[in-house]
């Protein structure tokens, strides 16, 4: 999603923002652009595309500039739409979305100004501008602008004849940094990483302005705030693909080591506050959004028959307008790799202002969300670039797996151990190769049915998911027994059907639905962890995974599911790791 950089020091601005741009790539994009203030005038080169494309702005000269790669919210994705817009004496850069922008653009128009493109970023620009031409100051125009702001913003602001970056923060991340002579400002913290630099992560309603001297923070009535700095880590070096042609399936090939370093590593599982929390968790609501969301609905699975806790699993951006009613004893869990989600942090804080405690599990130190939750797990999958996550999930789950291993022992019950699953991974990986031989039969496929019964069902549903989103094909992830009241009805030879059994008690019951699709003519190919099944005439292919406690299966039952949609996605010529209108972290509503 839309990505924010800025610079003010003693070097060149554009190429110090070009390469925190590219390390902004893996987000997801559409177009790029930056704005340098070269001798107080300022200069923008912006381009539809990819950062490459904006080469010839490494040669702008000024020491001051911002950047920014945009992912189309309101506006085509085009050069006129590209950040940073420019209104006179002002240029902005801005994630999130301006909900009045239509309102405000009349009062503007009112005025004569003319707009130049169609986004509701740009209407920040020309509000800036005006109060700046009554205010002579910037931060005082910045403020007064972002009083008539509704809507979510992270603003990066650069004004002609003056030295300095000013930025304002409302419900979309923004962090500022200074080092030796410099200041910066980006909207994710791997594109300021460097050793030593101090940064601080702006909250809600805060304002900044950094100058060559120093980052000053202010808060919502623009009082200076002093803050405790923390140091950033060195520059984190830019993950690669190494042997594989694609991150997607590199980062599949690092699901053990994911699920490895987020088994029982996290302090907080040794926390004595969260601790007593859980000796009082009589509920669990989880709370997510794609793929994290079903990494929650596996969970629940496991949390409801292993320890008979009611769990319930919400997708975020319908919790927090539910009016969720919140029991007492009820510990919501908020899932998020990128620990950005604008719906994930808005349901956590939802949950916490009715009375629940919110325990985050996130992939990203810093996020957002582990400053907002009253404890985190982070989990240790690493940096994941591809956009569709795979380690990213199983991290989740060995992480909330492990969760209920330690409540497990505060209940006195005992769980399946959770050991050995790196290893089991590791193996089903290898066996999952094949399904490169599978993509034939999806290629021209009317759509695909993933289908699952219990636990199964939440892996078919993540399995879906990931087809959807690296093929374009329609797909769905269906509960086995439902199809008879109406999907069955779509079935026919041009159909594959994937059918995902791992549970003794409910095998026969799936065996029945995957009858029902072949006598309709359809592929059905199987992932299972009982021979037998693989041998069936109905089964055109199969993945035999180890066996292992069915609560726990999708740590392995997804892996070929998300090698399946990988080879697809090269079988119909695409980026499987960057799909079309999609981004790795969504920052706005
Ligand atoms: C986007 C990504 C998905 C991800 C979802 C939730 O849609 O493309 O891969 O599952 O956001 O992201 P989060 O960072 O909250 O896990």
């Amino acid at each position: 999603m839309c990505g924010i950089v800025g610079y003010i020091g003693r070097r060149r601005a554009a190429p110090v923002l070009l390469d925190g741009l590219k390390k902004l790539e893996y987000r997801g994009y559409d177009s790029v652009g930056i704005a340098v203030l070269d001798r107080g005038k300022l200069a923008i080169e912006k381009r539809s595309g990819r950062v490459a494309a904006l080469a010839k702005a490494e040669e702008l000269s000024g020491t001051i500039g911002i950047g920014h790669t945009r992912w189309a919210t309101h506006g085509a994705p085009s050069e006129r739409n590209a950040h940073p817009h420019r209104y006179g004496k002002i240029a902005v850069v801005h994630n999130g979305i301006i909900e009045n922008a239509a309102e405000l653009r009349a009062i503007c128009e009112a005025r004569g100004e003319v707009f130049s493109s169609e986004t509701d970023s740009e209407i920040a620009a020309h509000v800036i501008a005006h109060y700046f031409e009554e205010e002579g100051d910037l931060l005082r125009a910045v403020y007064r602008a972002a009083g008539e702001l509704n809507g979510s913003f992270a603003l990066a602001v650069l004004a002609e004849g003056k030295e300095e970056i000013v930025c304002a923060r409302r419900a979309s991340p923004l962090i500022v940094a200074e080092g030796e002579g410099e200041g910066f400002v980006a909207s994710d913290i791997p594109a300021l990483a460097a050793k030593g630099r101090r940064a601080y992560v702006l909250e809600d309603g805060e304002f900044a302005r950094i100058t060559r001297e120093k980052v000053q923070i202010f808060g919502a009535d623009l009082a200076l705030r002093l803050r405790e700095a923390f140091l950033l880590e060195e520059e984190e070096l830019a993950p690669e693909k190494g042997r594989f042609a694609h991150f997607m399936r590199k980062e599949i090939e690092e699901v053990p080591e994911a699920i490895q370093n987020s088994l029982f590593l996290s302090d907080t599982l040794q926390n004595k506050e969260i601790c007593e929390v859980l000796c009082q968790t009589y509920y669990f609501d989880i709370v997510a959004c794609g793929t994290a969301y079903h990494s929650g609905l596996c969970f629940a699975c496991a949390a409801e028959r292993l320890l008979r806790v009611p769990t319930r699993v919400h997708i975020a951006s319908e919790y927090r307008y539910s009016d969720p009613i919140v029991p007492r004893g009820t510990l919501t869990v908020a899932v998020s790799q990128s620990g950005e989600t604008a719906d994930t942090l808005a349901a956590a804080r939802l949950a916490q202002e009715r009375g629940s405690k919110v325990l985050a599990i996130t992939n990203v130190v810093h996020s957002s969300l582990s400053r907002l939750a009253d404890f985190t797990i982070f989990t240790g999958a690493g940096r994941e670039v591809a956009v569709a996550a795979t380690k990213s999930f199983h991290a989740q789950l060995a992480a909330l797996y492990s969760l209920l291993a330690v409540l497990a022992k505060y209940r006195r019950s005992c769980l399946p151990p959770l050991e050995k699953f790196p290893d089991l991974a590791r193996e089903v990986i290898q066996k999952s190769e094949c399904a490169a031989g599978w993509s034939p039969y999806f290629l021209g496929s009317k759509s695909v049915f993933f289908l699952g019964r219990g636990v199964d069902r939440c892996a078919a549903m993540e399995g879906s998911l990931k087809l959807k989103e690296i093929t374009y094909l329609p797909s769905e992830g269906y509960a086995a027994g439902e199809l008879k009241h109406g999907t069955l009805a779509l079935v026919d030879g041009r159909t594959p059907v994937v059918a995902i059994i791992t549970d003794p008690q409910l095998a026969d019951k799936t065996m029945n639905a995957v009858h029902e699709v072949y006598a309709r003519g359809a592929n059905v190919f199987l992932i299972t962890c009982f021979p037998a099944l693989c041998t069936q005439k109905e089964v055109t292919a199969s993945v035999l995974i180890p066996a292992c406690p069915s609560a726990f299966s999708p740590m392995l039952s997804v892996i070929p599911l998300q090698m399946l949609a990988y080879h697809v996605s090269l079988a119909v010529g695409n980026d499987p790791d960057k799909p079309r209108n999609l981004a790795k972290s969504v920052t706005v509503e």
